[in-house]
């Protein structure tokens, strides 16, 4: 990193300090027994005792859940609570988020510690040798831990901070790839791409001359694993795929598919951003080259994205952007740049985001993904049943594996008269081509209504879901 970078000293608390501390823990403690809940879902917690500096204590802590044990049972009403937006009313009624594939709501926590970050905190970070740049620098690098945690990455170093999804991947695409593809190498995606891992490539084949191909999905919207294989072979140089699709939900078969792309001594980019929020990020076990991902999809910020690169590869890559930040020494005839992953953080970066992303993982670390995964394939399976059930309704997109999506299309009506009518109830759902128009056409629709899932969402927002629509179907003339 930079010469200045102080780490920011810890002062040891002092008798005063400590006292008060005992003293705020056990009002909180009175207050849990009195009402026999976790002190996370206090309505009226006191706010965190004044004057109190606690080492490592950031203030958000107090709106995070208890840690979950293994395989336990979480109660979704006291989830939802830390979530102040799901207290909104929308057209005179409770808001309904079902819109969660196109971004997530924000727990209190990650709110908290944002705000704390811009109150305590604002800095430009491993600049400076003043207190703050040393606090926004350590926040900024404990939140690149957080991340390498949530994802199993084998060092902070091969985390590297963008915009989003987006970013990252033309960030690949225009490092590694431009410096490596050559007239006649193949790049491999699937159909079920987002625009975001269609476009980047077709450009970065425009630049090379390398050839961009599409392994197929079948009737269900799954990746055909035999014709994805057949595609690959000694030209094929990139592999990039979704691990759960947007407008589909499908969850594809990752980890085989990075080895068979290995096997072909080919590099594999996983594109995360719908299946962090759902599934367990593995990427040790994905053993993918690069794993990317938005913060805004996973309860975090917008604005903020990782790249999870293997720190070798990353250190191999000559960076894409130049600037400040990601150098170690600048003449007029050349530049020295630092390791990753600061070699790809030129300028100014997202800092306070980034901390709030680091929240968000923490959070969802809370909560347990495995807790999660259950909670929604349960509502998912509920959610089919309740919608297959509807006269006129197709539901696109049908694969044994699906995560979060309940992408259909209705008989009679456009896409957005459906949105348009959720909206009029409080149920707020995406409807329109997900950016992600050929997985579309593969089914012969421009557009789907794609109610999407996440933790806080409930059997009863399904049936709220449901009731509307058939109240559509009813003002049709349909039975059902
Ligand atoms: N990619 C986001 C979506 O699927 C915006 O809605």
């Amino acid at each position: 990193m930079g010469a200045a970078n102080p780490r920011f000293e810890v002062p040891l608390p002092g008798v005063r300090e400590l006292e008060a501390l005992a003293a705020y823990v056990k009002q909180v403690e009175r207050s849990r027994q009195v009402l026999r809940q976790p002190y996370y879902f206090l309505e009226a917690e006191p706010s965190f005792a004044p004057g109190i500096e606690v080492p490592g204590s950031y203030g958000h802590e107090r709106f995070l859940p208890p840690q979950a044990l293994p395989g336990q049972a979480f109660d979704v009403q006291a989830l939802r609570r830390d979530f102040p937006i799901l207290k909104e009313r929308v057209n005179g009624r409770p808001l309904i988020w079902l819109d969660n594939a196109a971004t997530t709501q924000k727990p209190e926590s990650v709110i908290e510690r944002i705000r704390h970050f811009y109150t305590h905190e604002n800095s430009n970070i491993h600049r400076a040798a003043h207190e703050l740049a040393a606090r926004a620098t350590d926040a900024y690098e404990t939140a690149r831990e957080s991340v390498r945690r949530f994802i199993n990455a084998r060092s902070a170093n091969e985390v590297v901070f963008v915009r989003g999804t987006t970013e990252g991947i033309n960030l690949v695409a225009q490092s590694w790839g431009r410096q490596h593809l050559k007239p006649g190498d193949e790049i491999l995606i699937t159909w079920l791409e987002h625009h975001a891992n269609i476009v980047p490539w077709q450009q970065l084949a425009a630049q090379t001359g390398a050839v961009l191909k599409v392994a197929p999905v079948d009737d269900l919207g799954q990746v055909r694993l035999e014709e994805y294989e057949r595609l690959l072979g000694p030209r094929t140089r990139l592999v990039s795929f979704t691990q759960v699709s947007n407008a589909l939900g499908t969850v594809t078969p990752a980890r085989e598919m990075v080895r068979l792309a290995h096997a072909q001594g080919a590099k594999v980019l996983v594109d995360g951003a719908q299946s962090v929020s759902h599934l367990r990020a593995d990427v040790q076990a994905l053993d993918c080259d690069w794993f990317v991902f938005s913060g805004h999809k996973v309860f975090g910020p917008t604005g903020i994205g990782v790249v999870y690169g293997k720190e070798a590869l990353l250190n191999a890559t000559e960076p894409w952007q130049g600037g400040g930040n990601m150098i170690r020494d600048v003449t007029f005839e050349r530049t020295l740049y630092h390791a990753a992953p600061a070699r790809f953080e030129a300028g100014t970066g997202n800092i306070a985001d980034a901390v709030g992303l680091g929240a968000a993982l923490e959070y969802v670390e809370r909560v347990g993904i495995d807790n999660i995964a259950r909670h929604e394939h349960d509502l998912l399976r509920y959610g089919t049943r309740l919608l297959e059930d509807i006269p006129g309704l197709r539901l696109i997109g049908k694969a044994a594996d699906k995560a979060g999506v309940l992408s259909f299309v209705l008989e009679g009506y456009k896409t957005e008269e459906v949105g348009a009518a959720l909206n009029r109830e409080g149920i707020a759902v995406r409807s329109g081509h997900h950016c992600a128009q050929p997985i579309l056409r593969r089914f012969g629709v421009e557009a789907t209504v794609r109610p999407s899932l996440a933790l806080y969402n409930t059997q009863a927002d399904l049936d709220a879901l449901a009731a509307a629509v058939r109240q559509l179907q009813r003002a049709k003339g349909v039975r059902g």
